[in-house]
């Protein structure tokens, strides 16, 4: 394992001020946010919206990497460069999505567990020879009646850590993803309770395969209350605690803990992030941002899949990056909502 590497890599990733684009989706996962607006999801639409996000001028200010899918890292941006050419050329790191998905798990009706670990090895070194310097995994856990189980939360810790344990053997970065969900009426304390289990279990697992804990990244799903939850908890609820749920389960030495947006509209994920920044607590790793919709959302709305808009779009992208990365460190305020993308 080349440590010094993997950290390098790791401490780009979750440099000041930055945060990693997840644009990640599978091709179903893409065909319903696409068909949720009325575009097509062909191959040439994907790559199409895909090339208008990455050719976003400017947007390594904000963002240090952007996470592809299998279809998207074999593709070529309209210069005729493959996408982990041009985004490196731009100083923006390719990382790619290595899961196969979460399946139904077997004995546990209502939990899932994420596969892909046949024949890993095999296509993180094809992945390593196209450019790709990082990797993701999700796992996700729900909560609901008698859920997360132990059972469930195991199984996901220790495919995540063998995953991670793979990823740094092809000196690649992993980004560990246990999801929380946040659909359901569950409370923030339900919550807090669930995603402490999940990390304490994490990283149980990622100590147990030996993972190099500075050369990888944390993505983290914030402290939240359920989405049909009756009293939802405000931001800086959240904000407290999201940092107390982290500071107690993550080793200091982990490299850093990027948030994914899971469903919180583009201002709260802003907002959130910000809150934790404003707590006045002393944070042992940078704390930032790896969203997929709360980035991309107005972006693919503006877009709707006509050429004309794609300055526009981009415009969108550019502007809820920069906001993001001042909420990073700390320095949003809702006022820059209104400022002219
Ligand atoms: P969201 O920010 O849309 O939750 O997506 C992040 C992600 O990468 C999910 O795996």
């Amino acid at each position: 394992m080349n440590r010094q590497g993997l950290e390098s890599t790791a401490k780009a990733m979750v440099a000041a001020g930055k945060g990693i684009l997840a644009m990640d989706e599978s091709a179903p996962t893409c065909k319903k946010r696409f068909q949720a607006l009325g575009i097509e999801s062909t191959e040439e639409n994907r790559r199409t919206y895909r090339d208008l996000l990455v050719t976003t001028e400017g947007l390594s200010q904000f963002i240090s990497g952007a996470i592809l899918f299998d279809e998207t890292i074999r593709q070529k941006v309209s210069n005729g460069m493959l996408f982990p050419d041009h985004m490196t050329k731009v100083g923006i790191i390719p990382g790619i999505k290595v899961d196969t998905g979460a399946k139904d798990l077997a004995g546990f009706p209502g939990e899932k567990v994420t596969e892909g670990l046949d024949g890993l090895r095999e296509r993180l070194a094809e992945y390593v020879g196209m450019g790709a310097r990082f990797t993701k995994w999700r796992a996700v856990i729900t909560i609901g009646d008698g859920m997360p189980s132990q059972g469930c939360i195991d199984a996901n810790a220790h495919a995540l850590a063998r995953y991670a344990a793979l990823a740094q053997e092809a000196g690649m970065v992993p980004i560990v993803e246990p999801e929380v969900l946040i659909d359901g009426s569950h409370t923030i304390a339900q919550c807090y309770d669930a995603t402490h289990s999940t990390l304490r279990a994490v990283f149980r697992e990622l100590a147990g395969q030996r993972v190099y804990l500075p050369g990888m990244v944390l993505k983290a799903s914030m402290v939240i209350s359920g989405l049909e939850c009756a009293d939802r908890a405000g931001i800086s609820e959240v904000a407290d605690h999201t940092v107390r749920c982290l500071l107690d389960t993550v080793p200091a030495d982990v490299q850093g803990v990027a948030f994914l947006s899971g469903g919180q509209s583009n201002e709260e994920a802003t907002a959130h992030l910000n809150a934790m920044h404003n707590l006045g607590k002393d944070l042992p790793w940078p704390l930032t941002f790896s969203y997929a919709r709360a980035l991309q959302q107005r972006p693919m709305e503006i877009w709707r899949g006509d050429g004309a808009n794609t300055a526009a779009a981009q415009a969108a992208l550019y502007h809820r990056a920069k906001l993001n990365g001042a909420a990073s460190l700390g320095n949003y305020d809702e006022g820059m909502e209104k400022q002219a993308a």
